[in-house]
């Protein structure tokens, strides 16, 4: 299959961690013009300097994910703006601690808003704009903690779970019309997220997880992967630890 060029990039959440690090590559390595999408101007302005300081297109417009009515204006804004749109990446996300007694809905609710409900606020506009053109790549940024239901953190697990089902489902749905859905699921990268964290198996830096999301959706053919890849292996053995086991483990 022939490399797709992006010309044209929407990233939300890109004022830090993979976002950033997935708008830097295209904007300064493909050559993409780019629309950074997140709260923090501030961040966000940081971002787009360096990707200008090193020769790329970018701009940054501040959105809230959760304003999910202001979704497809926005979306129809960013394509003119931009001259049309070949590749959506929806990196924003959080995960809030939660501590071992813990039961608190405001902050499972949050998570799901942002990282699942966000995702289908802008995969729909992104997916029905590709279906009309019979071409297109939205990437998702899940995470290994969709592939089972830890006891650490409920809802953040819940949320990546459904939004990996979530991205198979829009897949299936849009292939047949010439969209791509790419569903990277990272292990532990060092970003704000898990800061402070010095206990983290194979932890990597952005940029590679940012290289390896660019070269796969640059590669065409709507993967759903572990990013590094070492982790498909762990995780078949993951998620095959019968339940009465998994719940006395701390993974
Ligand atoms: N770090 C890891 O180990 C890891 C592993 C697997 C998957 N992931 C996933 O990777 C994605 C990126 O996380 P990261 O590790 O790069 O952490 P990060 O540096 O905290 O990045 C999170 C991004 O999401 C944006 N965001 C959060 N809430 C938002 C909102 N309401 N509206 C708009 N943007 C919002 C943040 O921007 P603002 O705060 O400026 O809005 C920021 O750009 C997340 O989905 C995370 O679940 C991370």
């Amino acid at each position: 299959m022939a490399t797709k060029t992006f010309s044209t990039a929407i990233v939300v959440g890109a004022s830090s961690g993979i976002g950033a690090a997935i708008a830097t590559e295209l904007a300064v390595t493909k050559g993409t013009r780019v629309a950074l999408l997140a709260r923090r101007s501030d961040q966000l302005d940081a971002v787009v300097a360096s990707i200008r300081a090193a020769g790329g297109d970018a701009f940054a417009v501040v959105h809230d994910v959760t304003d999910y009515d202001a979704v497809p204006a926005l979306f129809d804004e960013l394509v003119g703006r931009l001259g049309g749109l070949d590749l959506m990446v929806y990196a924003a996300g959080v995960m809030t601690a939660v501590a071992e007694h813990e039961y608190d809905f405001t902050k499972d609710r949050f998570m799901v808003e942002v990282n699942l409900l966000g995702t289908m606020a802008w995969c729909n506009p992104t997916a029905a704009y590709f279906e009309g053109r019979r071409a297109g790549t939205l990437v998702g940024v899940s995470s290994i903690a969709g592939e089972r239901g830890r006891r650490d953190n409920p809802a953040y697990c819940t949320s990546k779970g459904a939004m990996t089902i979530y991205l198979e489902s829009l897949r299936n749905r849009t292939s047949r019309y010439g969209v791509d859905v790419v569903t990277v699921k990272p292990g532990f990268v060092s970003t704000a997220m898990t800061e402070g964290r010095e206990d983290l198996l194979w932890i990597v830096e952005p940029s590679q997880i940012a290289r390896d999301t660019v070269q796969l959706a640059a590669a065409g053919g709507s993967p759903e992967v572990f990013l590094p890849r070492r982790w498909g292996a762990a995780l078949a053995v993951i998620r095959n630890i019968p339940s009465p086991i998994f719940r006395h483990l701390n993974i």
